[in-house]
């Protein structure tokens, strides 16, 4: 262990970056992106979930003003499938390529894409296209009608939970349903596509959290060698994972732009947003538990079950964070999946985690009540020192300052345990509690930084700003080991001609992406210190390495010069360096992960069947926070979501045929300003050094794992009632 850095800039509160951009207007989404000559894509959906298309009648459509063109399965150009590999870069959330037969297997499922002068033309045009279909039966639709137990698809165990389960004096043994979820992010997918060299150079504009991803699928798909297809994301209205990887809008934008000769943009309607470009799966879990009356737990088993399409086998897993949770000898889960005719699901903030810890913190809320336990005081009882799923310490773990610090700030120490009976006026107050928790990855990545003559820092990385603060996080970075202000530190993100940087996903993006800005910054700082001590510089004959650096100057022997001087000494409009990190042996040694707890008070008036989050006290263990003005907010924003899966959110599909009721943003239950209630989130500072130098994990998940539990818990507290199915709605509870 190295001695803890003293920083100045990282682990400030410092306002974004790119905020002006923001709110003047400025800033690049890519629905906001036009090019001359642009052509409109809107995409038809099919009306059917499960069948063939037989049949498309264009010529109204055809006819419409300004229409360009239609293209469908009849007349789609010939495209090879991406190989759809995480490792070789080149996954996509959904394999079937567009048009590429007549089968349908969802609603919403594109059968044309009809390509105008204007998005209102295009969109006139499309609802002209008639389709015939021939539906097949056997629609399935969601978790509930259907008695299959769907695929094994994963399973762990270790030690022999069935036996401990049967010998245990106290068991439980529950099932826990959570409703399939939109991202609903604001900016919706959007391509915009343009070829240029005789159609060998395809450039496209996406929201995506990630275009390396997108260009080598791209290229996969087209054919092209990977350099020549540019993917451009500067700017990201928000992705909970429906980003990650392409959706077919994209291949079809790009095919129709080769096919036309003309860019063409497409912009989805929030309605074809939620029914094709992902959501959270539908879950059903069953726990069992196995403790002694000491509250000791002897045997935890996780089965989940979550919906997947019959196009794709997407996995939530919702187990993975179940092994490593609590000190238990003999833990099994199995993970199963089940196809049904809807668009393909896909990871969403805390993917997989968020269900099952929404299951297990719930019933181990049971077990206290159970035991006749404190739900706090089982959680330390079982506390997990290290890890035990792999038999390795932690690099650090703080849960139970966590647990701790978010109790004394709530007054758990006065919450009554008797059920109902803590009141205010009509209302019957209710309090309860869950454990947060995240893994902490990190990826490989590279960076380029240049110093440039007028003193200002340009630092380059192809990952992207999902909207998280990674340019306000890349320029602390470079204003820390440079002192140059973070001001004047120019920073570019989100295209793939950039040096290659990770997916932002899987709250990995600052973990991956700091170190590599912070060894190109290094590099090009060991340049300029190369120039100054050379011939006729300005501190010629001393050793590069002696010069200090200190507030964008080189020192050395009582003087300092500024970066530009030392430039222009020289003629030089910059020095650049480059760097390039990846994880070390580091996860040999030791296991990493995020903690949290959550604290929730809820308010139930059973006379007008009101029931509100009153009080969210939260403390996260992230280690170092880089900006904890944009940390803080990720957390907040987290447990915002964890509320609407707690109490709203839901997709609810026509069990007749599939078909997505609500899909659209005034349908679809968020919490709005009024469900907000005061929320103290506190973000414990435990650098995790041997994770990276700059001790920080992640952030942008972790926040959402345990506030639905914590809520669930809450209302029982209140109630009496144990609600086991998410969302929880007030006819449930009168
Ligand atoms: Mo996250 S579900 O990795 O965007």
């Amino acid at each position: 262990m190295t001695a803890i850095p003293e920083h100045h800039v990282v682990g400030r509160r410092t306002p974004r970056v790119d905020g002006e951009d923001k709110l003047t207007g400025r800033a690049d989404y890519t629905v906001d992106h036009r090019l001359e000559d642009m052509l409109y894509g809107y995409p038809v959906p099919a009306s059917i979930a499960h069948g063939t298309l037989e049949s498309l009648t264009l010529d109204a459509a055809r006819a419409m003003p300004g229409v360009v063109d239609i293209l469908h399965h009849g007349h789609f150009p010939d495209l090879h499938r991406s190989p759809n590999s995480l490792r070789q870069g080149d996954a996509v959330s959904e394999v079937r390529l567009p048009f590429e037969d007549d089968r349908i297997h969802y609603h919403g499922q594109y059968i044309a894409l009809v390509v105008a002068e204007t998005f209102e033309q295009a969109r006139a045009a499309a609802f002209r296209v008639k389709a015939r279909y021939h539906r097949d039966a056997g629609v399935v639709t969601g978790l509930a009608a259907s008695d299959d137990t769907g695929e094994e698809v994963g399973h762990y165990m270790r030690g022999e939970p069935e036996l401990a389960f049967g010998i245990a004096p106290v068991i439980l043994d529950e099932t826990y349903t959570i409703a399939a979820e939109s991202h609903l992010q604001l900016e919706p997918h959007a391509t915009l596509a343009e070829w240029r060299d005789a159609d060998q150079h395809l450039i496209v504009h996406e929201s995506t959290q990630g275009v390396f991803y997108q260009r080598n699928a791209l290229a996969r798909i087209f054919d092209l060698p990977p350099e020549r297809v540019e993917v451009i994301s500067h700017y990201i209205g928000s992705g909970f994972g429906n980003k990650l990887f392409m959706w077919p809008h994209a291949v079809a934008t790009a095919a129709a732009a080769r096919w036309l000769g003309r860019p063409v943009k497409t912009v989805l309607p929030r309605q074809q947003d939620m029914m094709t470009t992902g959501h959270r799966p539908a879950s059903r879990q069953r726990i069992r538990l196995g403790a002694e009356f000491d509250g000791s737990l002897a045997s935890i088993q996780h089965d989940s079950l979550t919906e997947t399409s019959t196009v794709d086998r997407y996995v939530d897993a919702c187990g993975g964070a179940t092994p490593s949770a609590y000190a238990c000898d003999s833990v099994a889960t199995h993970q199963r999946i089940l196809p049904v005719h809807h668009g393909t699901p896909c990871p969403m903030r805390a993917p997989g985690e968020v269900s099952g810890v929404f299951a297990l913190e719930s019933a181990i809320d049971e077990l206290a009540v159970a035991l006749d336990m404190d739900p706090l005081a089982l959680r330390l009882k079982n506390y997990a020192h290290q890890d035990p799923q792999r038999g390795l310490p932690w690099s650090s773990k703080h849960l139970d300052r966590c647990l701790e610090s978010a109790a004394e700030r709530f007054g758990w120490a006065s919450r009554d345990p008797r059920i109902g009976s803590m009141g205010d006026g009509d209302e019957i107050i209710g309090q309860g509690m869950a454990s947060a928790t995240w893994f902490a990855g990190r990826q490989p990545c590279a960076a380029r930084v240049t110093l440039r003559a007028d003193g200002s820092v340009f630092a380059a990385c192809g990952t992207q700003d999902i909207g998280t603060g990674t340019y306000t996080i890349v320029a602390q970075t470079v204003a820390e080991l440079t002192g140059v202000p973070v001001g004047r530190v120019e920073v570019r993100l989100g295209e793939t001609r950039l040096p290659a940087g990770p997916l932002s996903g899987g709250s990995m993006t600052t973990a991956s992406t700091l170190p590599a800005v912070a060894a190109a910054t290094r590099d090009a700082l060991a340049a300029l210190q190369e120039v100054a001590t050379g011939p006729g510089g300005d501190f010629d004959g001393l050793y590069p390495a002696s010069l200090g650096v200190e507030a964008g100057a080189l020192v050395a022997e009582g003087r300092r010069v500024n970066f530009a001087e030392i430039l222009a000494r020289h003629r030089l409009s910059g020095v650049t360096g480059e760097g390039s990190t990846a994880p070390g042996d580091e996860r040999q040694a030791y296991s990493f992960r995020s903690f949290g707890a959550h604290f929730v008070e809820v308010r139930w008036d059973p006379g007008i069947s009101r029931l509100r989050v009153a009080r969210v006290v939260s403390s996260i263990d992230v280690g170092r926070a880089i900006n904890p003005v944009a940390a803080r907010n990720q957390v907040e924003g987290a447990i915002v979501m964890g509320i609407g899966m707690g109490l709203l959110e839901g997709l609810d599909y026509d069990p007749r045929d599939a078909r997505l009721i609500n899909a659209n943003a005034s349908d679809y239950r968020i919490p709005v300003h009024a469900d907000m209630p005061e929320l103290d989130v506190e973000l414990l500072d435990y650098p995790d050094y041997r994770f990276n130098e700059f001790g920080a994990r992640g952030i942008g998940e972790i926040g959402l794992t345990g506030v639905a539990a914590a809520i669930a818990n809450a209302v029982y507290h209140a109630t009496g009632k144990r609600l086991r199915d998410l969302p929880i709605t007030v006819e449930t509870l009168v």
